[in-house]
């Protein structure tokens, strides 16, 4: 069975990722320092898919610590890279943690795949690179524009470290996906997003807020230039977000990559508005959410949407749920977690 290992594997994007993998016939080896997330999340993925992963707790910037993981699992045939710091306001407040944490672990983990002869490395990016795009839908040859936060500079810097290794030393071959915007849950509600403290992101703020938790969602700013005037995003559903990692590791594991690193947009190609989103998540699931229009939040742009083509047809992936399915799960999780609160 071919081992793959997934840093930040009890993450949100992770944990949906380890699921698809162990589905598609890999072995997995979770790293994850759980600073982030819960080893309960363990217990999710195998309440799904019946196995259980290896699971490593270790710090990807502890170089002593990664290299111990490497020997154990020195068979392992590619590395999908989720474990990074990802707020974007809090990397405003601490760079120098941001900066640390996702490069260090990005640069331990590229010396190791070196030093342990590990081929294959999926990095997990951000459309967060394009800023606000000039021209809508976003490529991937669309320019990288100047990074608003120091979490979405490390994600540029990544890159490049990357695309440097690579070409210098032709043994790594590297997939890089720029994620737009994840969303939504597994259908079993039995994984899903678990936000530290007060979310920063709309889906859970929405969830929370239906439930009782938040007393109100604010919806920053209505004065955008966009048909009802609140920003755009492109929402995927996180399974969908999953499975293009799950092709990207074959693609390199079938030694099918064209060019050494590839990068690829992995969002739907549709931009729904916060508005929309908003009333999409009360129809579906019938039920009310209060929320009041208040200022812009510093730092959003106004809309962004990918161009999924190359994806769609050098992946062969396609983003196949809909944003029904989308606003649906993330509802039946948040009540699978007030079902967990209450029970404890
Ligand atoms: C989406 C829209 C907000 C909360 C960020 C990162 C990106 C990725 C996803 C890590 C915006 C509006 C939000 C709220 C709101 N993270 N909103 N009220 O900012 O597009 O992307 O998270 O990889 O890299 O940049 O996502 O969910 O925070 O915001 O109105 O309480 O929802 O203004 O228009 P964002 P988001």
């Amino acid at each position: 069975m071919t081992k793959i290992i997934v840093t930040g594997g009890t993450g949100y994007i992770g944990s949906h990722t380890v699921v698809e993998l162990q589905q598609a016939g890999y072995e997995v080896v979770i790293i994850d320092n759980l600073s982030n997330s819960s080893v309960d999340v363990l217990q999710g993925i195998f309440a799904i898919t019946g196995v259980m992963p290896s699971f490593e707790k270790i710090d990807c910037t502890d170089y002593q610590a990664m290299e111990s993981v490497f020997k154990k699992h020195a068979d392992a045939q590619a590395i999908i890279h989720f474990a990074a710091s990802k707020a974007v306001n809090e990397s405003v407040e601490k760079p120098l943690l941001y900066y640390r944490n996702n490069l260090v672990s990005l640069m331990n983990l590229l010396e190791l795949m070196a030093t342990y002869t590990m081929p294959n490395l999926v990095f997990s990016s951000s459309c967060t690179v394009y800023g606000q795009p000039d021209i809508l839908p976003v490529t991937e040859n669309s320019p990288i524009k100047v990074s608003l936060s120091p979490y979405g500079n490390t994600k540029q810097i990544g890159e490049e470290i990357i695309t440097d290794t690579v070409h210098a030393n032709k043994s790594i071959h590297a997939i890089i996906l720029r994620y737009f915007n994840p969303v939504g849950a597994h259908e079993s509600a039995l994984i899903g997003e678990l936000p530290n403290g007060v979310p920063q992101n709309l889906m859970p703020f929405v969830t929370q807020t239906a439930i009782g938790i938040r007393e109100k969602l604010s919806v920053f700013g209505n004065d955008y230039d966009t048909p009802d005037g609140s920003c755009i995003r492109d929402y995927i559903h996180v399974v969908d977000l999953a499975k293009a990692h799950v092709v990207a590791v074959e693609r390199m594991l079938q030694g099918k990559q064209k060019q050494n690193p590839e990068t690829f947009n992995v969002g739907t190609g549709v931009g729904l508005s916060v508005l929309e989103i908003v009333q999409k998540f009360q129809d579906v699931n019938n039920v009310s959410l209060n929320y009041q229009i208040v200022g812009r939040r510093a730092g959003d742009i106004e809309k962004v949407w990918a161009d999924a083509t190359i994806a769609n047809n050098e992946l062969g992936w396609k983003a196949t749920k809909s944003v029904e399915e989308i606003v649906q799960s993330a509802w039946k999780w948040e009540l699978q977690l007030q079902k967990k609160r209450k029970a404890n």
